[in-house]
């Protein structure tokens, strides 16, 4: 196993030693996995092309990691327990033995059905266990698995199969969400209606007892792969091939498929995972995001498997059947390591401190918050009421493209203080720059996030498309990997995340790009112009502010509102939908011809006594209605 750090000296002393000999540090990790063949360098780079490999030459197979490797000393150890929607179906607990045999069986089903080393294939599932099954299986053959969230929109999910050219897809029937029963192969067949050719084959598993026809080239789940033999040899891998694909948003253009591989990823998750949430053996860890995101990939499925522990899944919603739905899983399987969003969090808080205190909450050890910033108020709730303030709160910063935690307190270790993310990991070289570029030494300080050395998760491309990777991430501050993030670093080192400074908005913990939101409601015949901004909400961290520019219509505002609203759920998805629409006369553009944002986050903010200087505009005249106007 890789090291697990237990004082605050032997942070100090690893995060010293991952600075001063970085190669040799992170050698040591991976020496404690299974490897086919030992790798001939630990790591190549450089940030301007960019080009990052580590343990370069390694072969390897991640899933005899995460479950192979086990089998000898916890075969009948819990890996994966599932909690199911309805609080009265039984939970299934599916130990490493037999998660390592279902796997396999799913393996050679892809296998049977044509899937080999390098194909690409898409994941389109509600939290059952079979998502997890059918990721590893695809990690098994070396196929590489790119796993949409369920909540998108069948246009969505056809632009990320052609962007791949996915040679197939895995979904289920339906998903169960509450007290919804939402289709899913319906989903499926409509993006396949749009257009998806490099499709050849659909696996479906069925989640529920509904009739439904498959043409020639779609296949059940419990047909296709239950049959199989339950060994299947594990694809040998060189370290740097690629692992997943996950589409995220930016700020500009459609989502990019940010590309994690093998051998750096799986040491990188399994360290982070063990020291951030201080796993002892025989612990229960249950994060509740979904497998659809970065923080479901490694800490759900790939950091706890690695680590041999005991991950829970949730197929629910935590507000069904009532607002103490978490809190009564808690107390069932006596959790011990809970990870949620602040979203989640400020939701619950919301409902009232009755709820949670009538459940047993004290098995909890560790709480940990991620995907956003969270506010000091969702931060004293989760500690007191969630807490008791005995369970320290890991406010853990990190990104799809970063693979793992890379700014977190330990728990227990150092020191936790209200929306501080407090100290880089080991291996994580944090740098503030200002708008220049310009480092900015020394604590107490404002600024922009870079990293200025390679960690063994960092993303290696986006996919297809490695220029933009490089303008992206590279190109903005010289020999520098910039995060997009704006921070702070209070007087002791402590690092707090501030949010964005780019036009990506976080809402209820998911990444969006205005510009992603703009063009959906550009399809719109209506619309002539949109301008999307972000605002403070009080459960969703961020809402979404549209600003529209609508050609002369005998339609009603409120029909407009709601068909633009249809619009954005048909070509994203439901989350994506904006919170507040203002049909407007115009937008404030300088003379160049670009929208001011600044004035409409000010105005979306109801700020509007700082709007600033306003008069360079193409249009001042044009704030003055729009502020008028105002949904705030
Ligand atoms: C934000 C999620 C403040 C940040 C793992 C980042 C956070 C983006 C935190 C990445 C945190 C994530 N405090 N902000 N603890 N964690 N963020 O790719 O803006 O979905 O750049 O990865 O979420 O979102 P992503």
């Amino acid at each position: 196993m890789t090291e697990q750090m237990k004082s605050l000296e032997e942070y100090k002393a690893s995060y010293k030693r991952s600075v001063e000999d970085p190669e040799g540090f992170w050698e040591d990790q991976a020496k404690t996995f299974h490897w086919h063949k030992p790798w001939d360098t630990v790591l190549k780079w450089n940030f301007n092309e960019p080009k990052i490999e580590w343990f370069q030459g390694g072969k390897l197979n991640i899933t005899e990691n995460c479950l192979d490797r086990h089998i000898a000393s916890r075969g009948d150890q819990v890996a994966i327990l599932w909690e199911a929607n309805d609080p009265d179906q039984p939970s299934e607990a599916i130990t490493y033995r037999q998660l390592l045999e279902r796997v396999c069986q799913c393996a050679n089903a892809l296998k049977s059905l044509g899937i080999q080393k390098g194909d690409r294939v898409v994941l389109y599932m509600p939290m059952v266990p079979e998502l997890a099954v059918a990721v590893l299986a695809c990690a098994r053959l070396g196929a590489i698995h790119s796993v949409v969230f369920a909540g998108f929109s069948a246009q969505a999910l056809a632009d990320r199969v052609n962007d791949a050219s996915a040679k197939m897809i895995i979904c289920s029937d339906f998903n169960n969400r509450g007290n919804k029963v939402i289709p899913v192969k319906a989903v499926i067949d409509e993006a396949m209606k749009k257009g998806c050719p490099s499709i050849e084959h659909i696996l479906v598993h069925k989640n529920s007892d509904k009739d439904m026809a498959l043409s020639d080239h779609e296949h059940w789940w419990h047909d296709t792969v239950d049959v199989q033999s339950t060994t299947c040899p594990a694809e040998v891998m060189d370290a740097e091939d690629m692992l997943f694909i996950l589409y995220t948003s930016g700020s500009t253009g459609k989502p990019k498929g940010v590309v994690h591989t093998c051998g750096g990823y799986m040491v990188y998750t399994c360290y982070t995972f063990r020291n951030a949430f201080q796993y002892q053996d025989g612990d229960i860890y249950w994060c509740t995001a979904d497998i659809g995101w970065i923080t479901g990939h490694s800490y759900i499925v790939y950091g706890p498997l690695l680590a041999g522990a005991t991950t829970m899944m949730f197929e629910g919603v935590p507000t069904y059947p009532d607002y103490g739905r978490f809190w009564q899983i808690v107390e069932k399987h006596k959790v011990n390591q809970f990870y949620t969003a602040p979203t989640a969090i400020r939701a619950l808080m919301a409902a009232g401190d009755d709820i949670p205190a009538a459940y047993d909450l004290s098995t909890l050890k560790v709480l940990g918050s991620v995907g956003e910033p969270i506010n000091e108020e969702a931060w004293n709730w989760y500690n007191s009421h969630i807490g008791k303030g005995k369970a320290p709160i890991i406010d853990t910063w990190w990104q799809t493209e970063t693979g793992g935690i890379m700014i977190t307190p330990l728990p227990g270790i150092t020191d936790t203080k209200p929306t501080y993310a407090s100290y880089p990991m080991p291996g994580i070289q944090t740098v503030f720059v200002d708008a220049e570029g310009n480092e900015l030494e020394g604590n107490d300080i404002e600024g922009l996030l870079c990293i200025k050395f390679p960690w063994p998760s960092i993303l290696r491309t986006t996919y297809g498309d490695h220029e933009r990777c490089r303008q992206t991430y590279f190109s903005t501050f010289e020999g520098l990997y910039f995060t997009g993030d704006g921070a702070r670093r209070d007087a002791e080192g402590r690092i707090r995340v501030i949010g964005r400074v780019d036009d990506v908005i976080n809402v209820s913990g998911h990444r969006m790009g205005t510009a992603e939101v703009e063009n959906a409601i550009d399809e719109h015949p209506n619309v002539i112009e949109a301008a999307v901004v972000g605002y403070p909400h009080n459960i969703k961290g961020q809402g979404i502010y549209a600003y529209v520019i609508v050609e002369p219509t005998d339609k009603s505002e409120a029909t407009l509102t709601n068909e633009i609203r249809d619009v954005v759920n048909r070509e994203i998805g439901p989350i994506a939908k904006p919170d507040k629409i203002q049909i407007v006369p115009g937008l404030p553009k300088t003379r160049s011809g670009k929208i001011m944002r600044r004035i409409l986050r000010k105005i979306a903010s109801n700020e509007m006594d700082s709007l600033g200087d306003i008069s360079t505009l193409l249009n001042p005249e044009v704030v003055a209605e729009i502020t008028k106007g105002a949904l705030t």
